[in-house]
């Protein structure tokens, strides 16, 4: 019990979507190699995600180099053709919750038959910010809760301040009042506009209330946390950063971009002939990725290429898609699209590349001569690619700070929650791209990707690049977000028993 006392054991559990996945897979990995192995490490996670993992990312073989790290599953208990994102997810997040819940309690009093009996007793729980519950699971058997958030520092900070919001009758608000400026917004003020805010702002949202609800209890969770950690840097969002330290007493640890920090850490590994996985792309896709794409990037001139994707839950319309494509053919610019399976309503789905038959003939002719269309691309690898110019996203936080350490200019088209804010501080605050929000019009579309790829990229890859400069300084020796995961090691390393 001595040495067992000894030893910290953090238990880390993500939402089981991709972009949390992959962000909380690379802390996990960070940590271990932070520590040096002096940190044990559990990931959590449902059977359904983990047997993607090992079929598609090969998570298994990665992780068996590093002899203090282990998986532990669960089933959700939804039927397997389940989506599990997209309009069901709620229903996903409610199915989670019931099950992981008693199965947390039992982990952290260590009497989990899935524990092996080598382990030793868990020492903090790094946790999705979106279970609520996990704070209080915590409290209730003495373990310190860290909440890991998968969006911007903007987002939390328009999160936080939405009671004052709601008491200044900014929210909710109407459609007609979309383009009025947000007063009541410290730090960044006269930035966002009220469609900036998350789409449960809405009026006619339909999960406003709800939403608000679980928002509003944010602050109270956070303040019982022991500390936050976030997939950002400090020179991308300093003067909030600084703001937000100065109003709430939060231990934050800003230790991104995670998968950029992860690629520095196994340099540095492979420069000192430890060990490191070998791979330059530490990919965690959930989804088979289709490497042919890469073959079919290699065939076109540098920064010639739109990137199309929209993460892993937005769902789009048949008509929505066929806009879009309009848009992109017209443009006269090659593009390569993800289309996930059951990603477009209305649209029988790629099995046998069926697409093919449900689109008009002439706009066919366009895609097949212009564009490339495949069901999930190994993203990471596509936006260092020289032949892409831009990437035309739906704002996912994952999906930016990659594209942002890239130095690739983006158009965006958020879909809802933090998409809304990040969108608007690509265009006004980080000015490396364009925001087509609330639209969807080929026109429009068309326009924006002369202007990124042409008209305005210079301006755009001025910006982006600085940015990633800024990024890459932040997880080399010394940088910021290298010392704030040296510190939230240490703090791991505090907790004991
Ligand atoms: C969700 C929410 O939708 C988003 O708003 C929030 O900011 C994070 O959680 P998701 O929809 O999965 O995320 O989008 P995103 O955060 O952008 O993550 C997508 C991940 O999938 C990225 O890491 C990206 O590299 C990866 N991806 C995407 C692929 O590997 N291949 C693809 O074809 C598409």
């Amino acid at each position: 019990m001595d040495q067992q006392s000894q030893k910290a054991h953090i238990l880390i559990f993500p939402l089981p979507i991709q972009g949390p996945v992959n962000s909380m897979l690379k802390l996990a990995e960070l940590i271990l190699i932070a520590s040096q192995g002096q940190i044990q490490v559990t990931f959590l996670t449902t059977i359904h995600t983990h047997t993607r993992l090992n079929l598609h990312a090969k998570a298994a073989t990665r992780f068996s180099g590093y002899p203090s790290f282990s998986f532990v599953t669960f089933p959700d208990g939804l039927p397997e053709d389940h989506p599990r994102g997209g309009d069901k997810f709620m229903e996903m997040l409610n199915a989670v919750e019931g099950v992981s819940q008693p199965l947390l309690r039992d982990m952290m009093l260590n009497n989990n038959s899935s524990h092996k009996n080598d382990d030793y007793p868990i020492t903090c729980l790094i946790s999705d910010g979106l279970f609520h519950f996990a704070v209080d699971l915590g409290k209730e058997n003495g373990i310190p809760v860290i909440y890991f958030e998968t969006m911007s520092l903007s987002c939390l900070w328009v999160y936080l301040c939405l009671p004052k919001f709601i008491e200044a009758g900014e929210v909710p608000f109407q459609e007609n009042e979309g383009m009025e400026a947000i007063l009541t917004l410290p730090g960044i003020r006269g930035l966002l506009r009220r469609c900036d805010l998350p789409d449960f702002c809405r009026a006619n949202n339909s999960s406003s209330e709800t939403m608000i609800q679980r928002i509003i209890e944010l602050e109270k969770q956070y303040n019982r946390a022991s500390a936050l950690i976030f997939n950002t840097f400090e020179d991308l969002e300093a003067p909030l950063l600084s703001y937000i330290r100065a109003h709430h007493p939060y231990n934050m640890y800003v230790i991104g971009p995670l998968h950029l920090h992860l690629k520095e850490k196994l340099l540095e590994l492979e420069a000192t002939k430890a060990t490191p996985p070998p791979s330059t792309y530490c990919s965690n896709s959930i989804w088979r990725e289709d490497n042919s794409c890469i073959e079919w990037l290699n065939r076109h001139p540098r920064r010639s290429v739109i990137y199309c994707s929209f993460g892993s839950q937005v769902t789009l319309s048949k008509e929505q898609l066929i806009e879009f494509w309009h848009g992109l053919v017209n443009s006269g610019f090659r593009f390569l699209w993800v289309k996930r399976p059951r990603s477009v309503i209305g649209m029988e789905d790629d099995v046998h590349n069926k697409w093919h038959e449900q689109i008009p003939d002439k706009l066919l002719k366009g895609v097949m001569k212009n564009g490339y269309v495949v069901t999930w691309a190994p993203q990471e690898e596509i936006l260092n690619h020289p032949s892409i110019g831009g990437f035309f996203t739906h704002s996912g936080w994952n999906s930016t700070i990659e594209s942002l350490v890239a130095g690739v200019p983006m158009i965006c088209w958020p879909h809802y929650v933090d998409q809304l804010v990040i969108s608007r501080y690509v265009s006004h605050f980080w000015k490396v791209g364009l925001d087509m929000k609330d639209s969807c019009d080929r026109v429009i579309l068309e326009n924006m990707v002369r202007d990124v790829m042409c008209k305005r990229k210079d301006e755009f890859l001025q910006n982006a690049n600085a940015l990633a400069n800024l990024a890459k300084q932040s997880v080399e020796n010394r940088g910021s977000s290298c010392r704030s995961l040296d510190m939230l090691v240490d703090e791991i390393m505090s907790f004991r028993l």
